[in-house]
């Protein structure tokens, strides 16, 4: 049976501070955050939905997990406790490279901070992972309590489970939350819309479900002889946003701010108001813009964070739905339905209202990165291979799986430019952890079917000449994804240029690296279905 739209109010994410004041003073804090298995109803007449939810104990938990609020320069320390009882609420497949053998008694974890600005140790490597009581580790476990010093440009993270090869399933259970950091000496001047009614994340993303509540995950593949299991992408007719199926908010005539988190597994989602009101975008993931930008429209790839003000007293009608029109897969997927072309309802009450928060015309400025020191270019082309019956197998990096040697080392502090070569027929929304980065261009590979054939042979961009094939229509970065972020949206069969930079970190870790022994950072597609097969690699960080 069809579910009534808009019949759920927007839930009030419970925060958590990530500091505490004494004497006035803030300072840090230890936390202890659990995963638990619970019920959660995710809409009034769907039975309630068995999930993994973060929080502090079990009865506190939420699907998202609770917004861990940290401040600029005040240490955060977490010790992520895995309380997962010992059966998976969702099909995996054990031919895929996973956390678990047939050795393992619990579900493996283990939490990452995207965007932030840490140790390797506190990273969330993939095979970092443990599960409940610590009993089992994985192989570059070290250590039980992160450390995250919070002295970054503030802005939009998220956390989230990274555990190998079963990423997708465990944020499909739930194991995701908003992380932000705060800096109010200069954010306050700014402006902006505050407080927890007018400034709210908006984690966004799809499922599908059964009639008796429990999440609907394909537990046969789309080539079960190879993979029984997994499958390239999971989408699911359902939208949430923060924990309900296109909840409604009722608002007032005035500005507000929301921080959208695009969490789905795969889906890209193309926002805009049906009844024609604009937004201003002031932040995209992890940092803000210099200057604020004004749009219809805005294109979010899985991961991506982009942080708008939406002046609701510029709205001609009194309802305003948030809506969808990104085909999935995308960009050349199907087209969005009634069910997932739909977000949320606005309801808008009548009467104008004082208003002082503002739009400053100047945001907050970062340096450009410096192009005339450029330490390292490099190429990393993205392979979809497929089987005989014409369905994918899996992707990789390179053409490398995540368990070959680390290739990528770049130096702590220094400044880097990627070109990143999609060679398969869909967008890929890259993230690399501790690193910053900005597009520089998008430009079209001509001939592509040449220039294939020759990759797949011999896998060196350069020995196949991308310069040459890499001339043909450029496609302009969007102003407000032209500051600094973490991930960004590569083209199929297009070769987009990156500048990385990569911030100094303190580590012990030794100049030797194995990824599967020794914890690390990480770069791959946030399709969290590619990633787990395999579309991740090692990332060394060296002094
Ligand atoms: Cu949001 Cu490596 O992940
Ligand atoms: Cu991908």
């Amino acid at each position: 049976s069809k579910l009534n739209m808009f019949v759920d109010d927007l839930p009030l994410i419970p925060t958590i501070p990530a500091f505490h004041v004494s004497d006035g003073v803030p300072k840090s804090k230890s936390l202890e955050i659990g995963m638990f298995m619970k019920k959660w109803k995710f809409h009034r007449d769907l039975p309630p939905t068995r999930v993994y939810a973060f929080g502090r104990s079990e009865q506190e938990a939420t699907v998202p997990g609770p917004t861990i609020e940290a401040l600029y320069g005040v240490d955060t320390y977490v010790t992520w406790q895995n309380q997962l009882p010992p059966k998976h609420i969702l099909p995996w497949d054990p031919t895929i490279p996973t956390a678990i053998t047939k050795r393992t008694r619990g579900i493996p974890t283990v939490v990452h901070l995207h965007g932030g600005t840490h140790e390797p140790e506190s990273d969330g490597n993939a095979n970092a992972w443990f599960t409940a009581k610590f009993e089992e580790k994985g192989p570059t476990w070290s250590k039980k309590t992160y450390h995250y010093p919070n002295n970054q440009q503030p802005g939009n993270l998220w956390y989230h489970d990274h555990a190998m090869g079963l990423t997708r399933v465990n944020l499909l259970a739930g194991l995701l939350g908003a992380y932000i950091i705060r800096h109010p000496a200069i954010e306050d001047p700014l402006g902006l819309p505050r407080g927890d009614q007018f400034d709210r994340p908006l984690i966004v993303f799809d499922r599908s479900f059964r009639t008796d509540g429990s999440i609907f995950m394909n537990s046969t593949g789309n080539n079960p002889s190879i993979h029984p299991q997994w499958q390239p992408e999971y989408f699911g007719d359902a939208i949430i946003v923060n924990g309900k199926a296109w909840p409604r908010l009722t608002v007032r005539r005035r500005k507000y701010r929301f921080r959208i988190i695009n969490a789905s597994n795969a889906r890209f989602f193309r926002f805009f108001f049906t009844n024609g009101l604009r937004f201003t975008h002031v932040a995209s993931d992890s940092a803000y813009i210099p200057n604020p930008v004004t749009a219809n429209q805005t294109l979010v790839g899985p991961s991506e964070i982009t942080d708008i003000i939406v002046d609701f007293s510029q709205s001609r009608s009194n309802v305003a739905i948030l809506a969808n029109d990104a085909p999935y897969p995308y960009p050349s997927g199907d087209p969005v339905n009634e069910a997932n072309g739909k977000v949320m309802k606005f309801i808008i009450l009548p009467y104008q209202e004082p208003d002082t928060s503002r739009i400053p015309k100047r945001l907050l400025e970062y340096p450009a990165p410096d192009l005339s020191s450029v330490a390292r270019t490099r190429y990393v082309a993205m392979y979809e291979y497929v089987s005989d019956i014409d369905e994918p197998t899996h992707l990789y990096l390179n053409g490398k799986p995540f368990d070959a040697a680390v290739t990528e080392t770049p130096k702590e502090g220094s400044t880097e430019v990627w070109h990143v070569i999609n060679l398969t027929e869909d967008n890929h929304p890259l993230h690399i952890h501790l690193g910053l980065l900005k597009v520089l261009d998008q430009t079209e590979l001509v001939k592509l079917d040449e220039f294939k054939e020759c990759m797949t042979k011999i896998n060196d961009a350069v020995k196949c000449h991308v310069e040459q094939y890499a001339r043909g229509k450029k496609v302009d970065v969007p102003a407000h994804e032209k500051g600094w972020k973490n991930v960004y949206k590569m083209i199929p069969g297009y070769v987009t240029k990156i500048a990385v930079r990569f911030s100094y970190i303190h580590t012990n870790s030794s100049y030797e690296f194995d990824a599967t022994a020794e914890p690390g950072y990480v770069y791959h597609c946030h399709v969290l279905d590619h990633e787990d097969n395999a579309m991740m690699r090692p990332l060394k960080v060296i002094k």
